[in-house]
């Protein structure tokens, strides 16, 4: 949750909007790791070093990106998990590229209205805590999908080190432990959970302490020997269904049974002559990834400059523009007919170009569609190999260490996807977010999300792999990344560091991180309308690669690395490791 620390109410202010480029204050950033055979970027240190283990073994991309997805089960596990759900990006080194849906679907004994009340509000906490915030699972399907499919190590090699980390533990630092007290009070409640995460006399673990997780190293040893089975067919499905059916959940035997992987077509646009390949629905985000960008590319961003009130007037409006569509048109594409094709027609960001007031906010309000009634909550991790595959992978529990409950012998943290659902039309969920009928519960269906693990290519080559957690914010923080670089000429590391700003149609508010923008700025946009809202936290951990420079600028001179890696200076415990 973000806190506000100054709200800026528009004021009418007569001043010159001024074209010139301004300079903004960006933080010094730590320069980019450099490889020039391999390149893994998580959010966790150890987890990093899994993936560049796995790359020197010989690996591909892919069995990289299976060994870190299990890695973090066991060293991140407010978010990383094999409980939740997720998506993977691959762009093969011959150019083509796919999918992989492996996010959680809802139950089959679920309704449209299970999280409201019989007044019909809805009840407080319920599609967040507790077995009822349970989606079906899928990380393990899409990790056995992806290494059967496209890997070319075996599954025992690749969950050999999970195995490990969770049964001998690992040693916990500063960022590892920061995100197990800041789980405390929730992982407390559920005793299991608190059996694992939290110390004999219910503190916290310290720094130098070791968490071992011998439940979960037993759960990931009977899928290393069985394959998925073991998760959904054997015990584990069977622990899970029983404590959410003494728990207040609805979980059946069926919905493991059922659970497939959906392999579907990355979205794709051309922003500037980039070719970007992101996440298509049940995502929101690639789609309106490129939405935004096929607006923007009609203002001279580079010229205007970035954190400049021009700038961000321009990247506020397409943001609003484009999550009325994200929030009222898009959902599960097996319920949901999608109107992906008029959404990344260029004429269609014309229209939306053509209703921006160049002198004044727009209204979000006016927006309203006709019958419509943070953050280390996901995790993103990028991956590049020797051939030139890339790999972008963002899964989640939803909140951060899910529904922060624990079956029983599993040692398995548990999602509360579920809450990504609408709940209600109209009644803002877990990040605020305001959405329709498109979205709403129903049995077998897989909530909307945000996760946009992208790949930019030019020249028919992998140019950047990018992505980050951030529940709706997600999207801007990636489409920010992108622009940064393309536009901005920022090296991948500054990119990815550079204050950012965040709207979503309703509220009807531009966040900005603190000393995002300068007081000067601030004035420019509050005159025009804005309702600006400075937070007192930053948001969002991106993960990136650049390739063949730290820079446009390096990439041109032609002298730079091959492969050049950023995590978010923002992230407690990860790391860019290149070799
Ligand atoms: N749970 C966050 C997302 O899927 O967007």
């Amino acid at each position: 949750m973000h806190h506000t620390r100054r709200t800026l109410i528009a004021v009418s202010l007569s001043l010159t909007l001024t074209f010139a480029p301004l300079v903004t204050a960006f933080a010094a950033s730590p320069q980019p790791a450099k490889g020039e055979h391999g390149m893994v970027v998580t959010a966790q240190h150890l987890a990093s070093e899994v993936g560049v283990e796995v790359l020197k073994k010989g690996g591909n991309a892919v069995d990289a990106a299976v060994a870190v997805g299990y890695a973090l089960a066991v060293v991140y596990p407010n978010a990383g998990n094999i409980g939740g759900g997720g998506f993977m990006t691959i762009r093969f080194k011959d150019g083509r590229s796919t999918f992989l849906d492996f996010r959680e679907r809802a139950p089959l004994a679920s309704t449209k209205t299970m999280y409201l009340d019989k007044d019909g509000k809805p009840v407080k906490g319920a599609s967040l805590d507790g077995y009822l915030a349970v989606g079906v699972p899928g990380s393990v399907a899409g990790f056995e999908t992806a290494r059967e499919k496209y890997g070319t190590l075996t599954r025992q090699d690749l969950m050999a080190p999970a195995i490990r980390y969770a049964k001998d533990g690992f040693v916990l630092e500063q960022g590892d432990v920061a995100s197990l007290e800041g789980g405390a009070e929730r992982l407390a409640k559920d005793p299991a959970a608190a059996a694992i995460f939290l110390k004999p006399d219910g503190k916290p673990y310290a720094i130098g302490e070791r968490l071992v997780q011998a439940d979960l190293a037993a759960a990931l040893s009977a899928i290393s020997e069985q394959g998925r089975d073991a998760f959904y067919k054997g015990s584990i499905a069977d622990g899970i269904v029983k404590a959410s059916a003494e728990k207040g959940g609805i979980l059946a035997k069926a919905d493991f049974e059922t659970y497939a992987v959906r392999e579907l077509e990355p979205v794709t646009c051309n922003y500037r002559g980039y070719e970007i390949t992101s996440s298509p629905p049940p995502s929101s985000g690639g789609v309106i990834i490129c939405e935004i960008l096929n607006v923007l590319e009609g203002y001279p961003l580079s010229y205007l400059g970035a954190g400049s009130a021009e700038t961000v007037r321009i990247m506020v409006e397409a943001m609003r523009h484009a999550y009325v569509d994200r929030n009222s048109a898009l959902g599960d594409p097996d319920f949901v007919d999608n109107p992906v094709e008029k959404l990344l027609d260029k004429n269609y960001a014309k229209e939306i170009r053509e209703k921006i007031d160049p002198f004044r906010a727009g209204v979000s309000q006016e927006l309203m569609p006709k019958g419509f009634g943070e953050s280390q909550e996901t995790t993103h991790y990028s991956i590049v190999d020797n051939d030139g595959n890339a790999v972008a992978v963002t899964y989640t529990l939803n909140g951060s260490f899910g529904a922060a409950v624990v079956a029983d012998g599993t040692g398995i943290l548990l999602n509360n996807e579920m809450d990504d659902f609408t709940q209600k039309p109209g009644v803002p969920n877990l990040y605020g977010l305001v959405q329709g009928e498109a979205n709403a519960i129903e049995p077998r269906k897989t909530p909307l999300s945000s996760m946009s693990p992208t790949i930019v290519a030019k020249d028919g080559k992998p140019f950047m792999v990018i992505g980050s957690p951030g529940g709706s914010r997600i999207i801007t923080i990636t489409l920010e990344a992108i622009v940064n670089v393309v536009d901005h000429g920022m090296n991948i590391q500054e990119a990815i560091d550079a204050p950012r700003i965040h709207h979503q149609w309703l509220p009807d508010t531009v966040y900005i991180e603190p000393f995002g923008l300068s007081p000067d700025t601030e004035k420019l946009l509050a005159g025009m309308g804005y309702h600006l809202d400075v937070a007192d936290a930053t948001w969002g951990q991106a993960a990136g690669i650049l390739v063949g420079g730290k820079s446009l600028a390096d990439i041109e001179k032609g002298g730079g690395a091959r492969y050049n890696g950023a995590i978010d200076s923002r992230a407690a415990s990860g790391k860019a490791i290149g070799y």
